[in-house]
């Protein structure tokens, strides 16, 4: 049997709600699905951006593409914005959890405050709010949706440190005293671990209804860091450099595709090789 090479990816027609959609990763997801056919749907805190304009969106990604402002860490906010989604288009065909707190600790001057010693609570709600929630929000009402319509795929973005613990000594600072030293937020590893036990469960959960649900743990992008940052990180990783920005584009249609249709509760690892160092 040969491999049909259009619809195996072809996405034509599916409704893509990305939460965190108007971030980096958010826009790489929207134009790698597009370019498959399907049609982005926005979902952010922040929409009066102006590259989540309307005519943007519709010119960049595809002609039916919608930004909604929707605070992912409140029910009510999720349930307007599933409900605008299914009346505007009439389904969520795919859900993309990407939205998380990702605070820069290798380009701030002072982060004391992510010292494990001083983390406060406030930050811990706010963080487990934005990245476990808000997906667990996003997935009981868009997944409770695909349930009842017979399928949908959903696909939560997760990170190589929900598989390994961060190594703080990327993150050092010259002159700086060893306890105010920063280092990567705990919330970010509690976050992205959930993320996978929200993927099994999910994905066991309505296995039956045709509801697949898998993880994505991408290593990290290269956005301007600190070169000397850049160094450390590059020297952990295998393939010995950070992400292209594009780079999680093909895991990404492959995880929200027929490509991909007799995997479920699988966390895919793009990162370089790092988590197998
Ligand atoms: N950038 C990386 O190197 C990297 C590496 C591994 C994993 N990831 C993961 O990829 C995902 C995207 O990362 P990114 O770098 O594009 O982040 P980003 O900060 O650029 O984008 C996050 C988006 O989420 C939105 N958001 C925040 N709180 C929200 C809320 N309550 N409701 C709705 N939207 C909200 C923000 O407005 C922002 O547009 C994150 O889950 C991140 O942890 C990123």
């Amino acid at each position: 049997m040969t491999i049909q090479s259009i619809p195996l990816f072809d996405l034509t027609g599916r409704v893509a709600v990305i939460t965190g959609g108007g971030g980096m990763l958010g826009q790489q997801h929207a134009a790698a699905l597009a370019a498959f056919g399907a049609i982005p749907v926005f979902v952010d805190i922040q929409i009066d951006q102006p590259h989540l304009a309307g005519d943007v969106l519709r010119q960049r990604f595809h002609a039916d593409s919608i930004a909604i402002r929707c605070d992912i860490t409140q029910e009510e906010s999720v349930k307007s914005m599933v409900s605008q989604v299914i009346g505007h288009f009439g389904a969520v065909d795919i859900l993309i959890n990407n939205a998380a707190n990702n605070p820069k600790i290798e380009s701030a001057p002072t982060v004391e405050f992510s010292r494990f010693e001083h983390f406060s609570l406030s930050q811990w709600d706010a963080d487990l709010a934005v990245g476990i929630k808000g997906a667990f929000l996003c997935s009981r009402e868009c997944g409770t949706h695909m349930a009842q319509r017979g399928g949908g795929v959903i696909l939560n973005i997760a990170s190589d440190l929900g598989v390994i613990a961060p190594d703080q000594r990327i993150y050092r600072q010259e002159g700086v005293a060893d306890d105010q030293q920063p280092v990567k937020p705990v919330t970010y590893s509690v976050v992205k671990t959930a993320l996978l036990g929200l993927t099994r469960y999910v994905a066991t959960y309505w296995a039956d209804r045709n509801v697949r649900c898998n993880a994505l743990s991408p290593g990290g992008v290269y956005s301007g860091q600190p070169d000397e940052f850049v160094r450390r990180l590059s020297n952990l990783i295998p393939l010995q450099r950070m992400a292209r920005i594009d780079e999680y584009q093909g895991a990404v249609v492959f995880l929200c595709s027929d490509a991909s249709s007799y995997m479920t509760g699988a966390n895919l690892v793009v990162d370089g090789g790092r988590s197998c160092w």
